[in-house]
């Protein structure tokens, strides 16, 4: 576990992080994108922390992956690509970096690296985990496999290197259908996500799915009584679920998809009032960029995207610790699933 404390003081020895009202307000480029769901007060304590991770970003030749659940000061202030699972992790293959600092949670960072061997990637909080990566092991997909022998397991990038490195192919929430579709394979095994399973095979009647028992602790939290009750009480709000989401609560909303389809849905279709049914800091991260909906409803705090801070990664940037290391055995294997899912998402795309 970090010790926050001695963190803290570390940090003040070598640069000023106190609250900077003079420094918030010269930064009105960065604020501008989150001042809908960010106060000037807490600008004011963000700012110094903003302005030093820039500065120290350039000093390494360093770029920061964000994944849309992080908080806003880290999406709009400090990150250089943001996106989906698939996005950061394609983006990781095109960096000229020579570190990436990862602001999501580990499985990504792995990626990551996996991807880019040779550069250095920064996870500023180990504990950031995932209840889908920790639910399954290597031998729990070698257990899938001797039940159903000639099936291909397809793995969810929310995966440890050692499990894709026993799949044949990984998937995201957004490329998971064009991936069982393309699969020639009657019987096809997904792990680690149940309801992300039973969602794609919903949507691909004509394959047999079968699936690892593991969820998402903040998406298998909604039920459809939720849904029906909030449509009840807001009957002109769109309800947009991500797809780790319960099949029964995705049935009762308007659109389902990951959180990229999520961004290019609300985009498109504008809606007055709209309730994401994923992560909270979805609705914050896209709030300033479409004033023209209204984001409404209940949302679950990710406990695990939420470790990720400006303090925690400024740290990170500045002791360039901690490095991701994969071995190099396991990398070789998990990297064939990965890239084998990033290019058949683009020649069926
Ligand atoms: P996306 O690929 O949709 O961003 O999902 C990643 C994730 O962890 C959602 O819980
Ligand atoms: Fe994992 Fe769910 Fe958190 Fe995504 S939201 S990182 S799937 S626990």
């Amino acid at each position: 576990m970090l010790d926050m404390p001695t963190i803290r003081e570390d940090l003040k020895t070598v640069y000023d992080l106190a609250p900077n009202p003079a420094l918030a307000a010269s930064m009105q480029a960065e604020y501008a994108r989150m001042a809908r769901v960010v106060s000037p007060a807490d600008w004011a304590i963000h700012a110094p922390y903003v302005a030093a991770i820039n500065a120290l970003k350039k000093e390494r030749n360093a770029t920061i992956l964000a994944h849309n659940y992080m908080t806003p000061e880290i999406f709009h202030g400090i990150a250089d690509v943001v996106g989906d699972s698939l996005q950061l992790a394609i983006e990781a293959t095109r960096t000229e970096a020579d570190v990436i600092v990862q602001c999501g949670v580990h499985f990504m960072a792995e990626t990551s690296k996996i991807l880019n061997p040779s550069k250095i990637v920064l996870m500023p909080d180990m504990e950031a985990g995932c209840s889908l990566a920790d639910s399954i092991t290597a031998k729990g997909v070698a257990q899938m496999r001797a039940k159903y022998p000639s099936a291909p397991v397809v793995s969810y990038v929310n995966t440890t290197a050692e499990v894709k490195a026993a799949s044949d192919i990984c998937c995201t929430s957004s490329n998971a259908v064009q991936i069982i579709r393309a699969l020639d394979a009657e019987t096809i095994i997904m792990t680690p996500d149940q309801y992300l399973a039973q969602n794609v095979a919903a949507q691909v009647p004509e394959k047999r799915i079968v699936w690892w028992e593991g969820s998402c602790i903040v998406h298998e939290q909604y039920t459809a009584q939720d849904i029906r009750d909030f449509r009840d009480w807001n009957p002109d709000t769109r309800i947009i679920a991500h797809p780790e989401c319960p099949p029964e609560v995705v049935a009762e909303a308007d659109y389902s998809g990951s959180t990229s389809g999520i961004l290019d849905y609300v985009s498109r279709e504008r809606p007055a009032r709209a309730m994401l049914v994923t992560e909270c800091s979805m609705a914050s991260n896209i709030s300033d960029a479409h004033p023209e909906v209204e984001f409404i409803g209940p949302c679950n705090m990710c406990p695990f995207m939420k470790k990720i801070t400006l303090e925690k990664v400024l740290w990170s940037l500045h002791t360039m610790t901690t490095q991701i290391e994969v071995a190099p055995e396991v990398a070789d294997k998990a990297q064939l699933a990965v890239q084998r899912m990033i290019d058949l998402s683009a020649v069926s795309a």
